[in-house]
């Protein structure tokens, strides 16, 4: 096993694993952004879907496959020759492509999901890994809850992919029932157990609230991949978080010595923001590094210390993770040409008439405030990415009228394809009188199953950032909006989620293929 490197490759599988989370349905144009800010980052490897599980998967791991230049692009598969061979399609025009092959191999999975003896399972893991192998010299295998599984077994499985020309070893908590030193010293023992030249990965998911802790005991204990999603996305209560490991390697040289990442940690915060905007999952206030709260002091004692020498009560400097937000020189007279210009300057890359769309609602924006930031640019961006690729219902025009008094009513046009479609409606408040408007309009019927309303950046004439819930049938989608007036923003994200909720139905991305819990 390979643990002399220095080096601690970051895998990521926000959008694989990350928008396996409930109600994460990302489209291609909004996982291409998010791959681009991926490498801006600095991660070693993308994951960048799961190409058997539908055609919307498939398209997307091959978009970025062919346009992302800079981490190696990877495609997860189970063992089955046929899905690696897709898998590879969809992969092969990256500049560096990595398999992932998986399968299950506690008794629990075997039995209930599999339905395969040991056996079968050793079987299909040398065929699948040595099917990988003929496309790729990069595959990495997983023994799917491996934490769950009997020792002797697992390094047989182990020993039959290395055999078969594994060249990473990942070994997933996948139901997070790892504890750090009882993970630690399992990586230890598959290290020593098994002989070749390969590296060793960590796969923790959060259901204890110990992925990260995991992820580093594992490191501590010669793995030198980590596989992370921005925020901790990922199934259930997610993976071990990308900012988070990468921060404790980097602050804690004395744990980890000699070891480093390739990441550019001032663009973490940029990159959460974006993860945030676009998978409509908000950042918890008191998030390690990329909360809001994160730098802020409330108590005077605090305060006073932070004021006389930072590092009393900061281990990290806000500004190494990109948590100091600058100001943008861009006003309501600036042009198309300025407008893009800055985006480039902020390494914020927009796709097609992405641009047009987010120039429109900038030049809307510098009317109503005064000063522009980079995090409300960043917001109307990234409301924008996403709207034009599947021609969906835009916002012209919403009139409210409301109040204590007489029942709220409103009004809105929406556009789409060329044509117009509009509707007035009453409500139980201006919010719920826009939404209605907009249930009518669209025709769509779906359920509001959570609301969610916090500011872009802080002063009086801060941006709104809503965060819907809809749920429309089998389909749980959420939708974002961005707006100076709180009711607009609201209905922008409404609309925004019954745009999602049509894509989705209209692809009948109802996933062919589950990977498990
Ligand atoms: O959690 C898990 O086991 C996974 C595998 C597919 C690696 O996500
Ligand atoms: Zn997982």
């Amino acid at each position: 096993m390979n643990t002399s490197d220095s080096h601690v490759t970051i895998f990521d599988t926000t959008l694989r694993d990350g928008e396996q989370s409930p109600g994460i349905s990302l489209d291609a144009a909004e996982k291409l952004e998010i791959a681009e800010q991926l490498a801006r980052l600095g991660v070693d490897y993308i994951e960048a879907g799961f190409p058997v599980a539908s055609e919307g998967d498939f398209d997307a791991v091959r978009t970025i496959a062919r346009t992302v230049r800079g981490p190696a692009i990877a495609g997860l598969s189970r063992t089955n020759l046929s899905d690696v061979d897709r898998c590879w399609d969809a992969l092969k025009d990256a500049e560096r492509a990595r398999i992932h092959v998986f399968i299950s191999t506690s008794p629990v999975h075997m039995k209930h999901m599999l339905k395969m003896d040991e056996a079968q399972v050793l079987a299909e893991t040398h065929a699948g890994v040595a099917r990988a192998r003929e496309h790729t010299d990069d595959v990495e295998f997983s023994p799917q809850d491996a934490t769950r599984t009997p020792l002797d077994f697992m390094i047989a499985v182990l020993a039959a992919a290395v055999e078969a020309g594994a060249t990473t070893l990942n070994i997933p908590d996948t139901v997070g029932y790892g504890i750090p030193w009882d993970f630690g010293a399992l990586i230890q023992y598959i290290a020593k157990n098994i002989p070749g030249d390969y590296i060793l990965s960590t796969h923790c998911h959060d259901d204890l609230g110990l992925a990260t802790a995991n992820s580093l005991a594992g490191v501590q204990a010669g793995a030198r991949q980590v596989e992370v999603c921005v925020n901790g996305l990922g199934e259930r209560a997610g993976n071990a978080s990308l900012e988070e490991v990468v921060m404790a390697l980097a602050i804690r040289p004395d744990q980890f010595p000699g070891l480093s990442t390739r990441v550019r940690t001032e663009e973490l915060a940029r990159t959460s923001r974006l993860v945030a905007r676009l998978t409509g999952y908000p950042v918890q206030y008191n998030k390690a590094v990329v909360g809001r709260n994160a730098f802020q002091h409330e108590s005077g004692i605090h305060q006073h210390g932070v004021l006389a020498e930072r590092s009393t009560y900061e281990i990290i400097d806000a500004s190494t993770v990109g948590q100091i937000g600058r100001q943008i020189v861009l006003g309501k007279h600036s042009g198309r040409h300025a407008f893009a210009d800055t985006l480039a300057k902020l390494g914020i890359v927009v796709h097609g008439d992405a641009l047009n769309a987010a120039f429109a609602r900038f030049k809307d924006l510098a009317d109503r405030k005064v000063e522009i930031t980079e995090a409300d640019l960043e917001a109307i961006v990234a409301e924008e990415i996403g709207g034009v690729e599947e021609a969906g219902f835009t916002l012209e025009s919403l009139e409210v009228a409301g109040g204590t008094v007489g029942v709220p009513r409103a009004h809105v046009v929406l556009g789409r394809k060329g044509a117009k479609a509009e509707a007035t409606n009453e409500g139980n408040g201006m919010i719920d009188a826009a939404f209605q408007a907009i249930r009518s309009a669209t025709g769509v019927e779906a359920k509001l199953r959570d609301f969610n309303v916090s500011s872009v950046t802080g002063g009086a004439d801060a941006l709104a950032d809503v965060v819907v819930q809809l749920e429309a049938g089998a389909v749980r989608v959420s939708g974002r909006g961005v707006a100076t007036d709180v009711v607009e923003a609201a209905a922008r994200a409404y609309l925004n989620a019954v745009n999602r909720v049509l894509r989705a139905q209209a692809r009948a991305e109802v996933r062919k293929v589950e990977i498990g819990p």
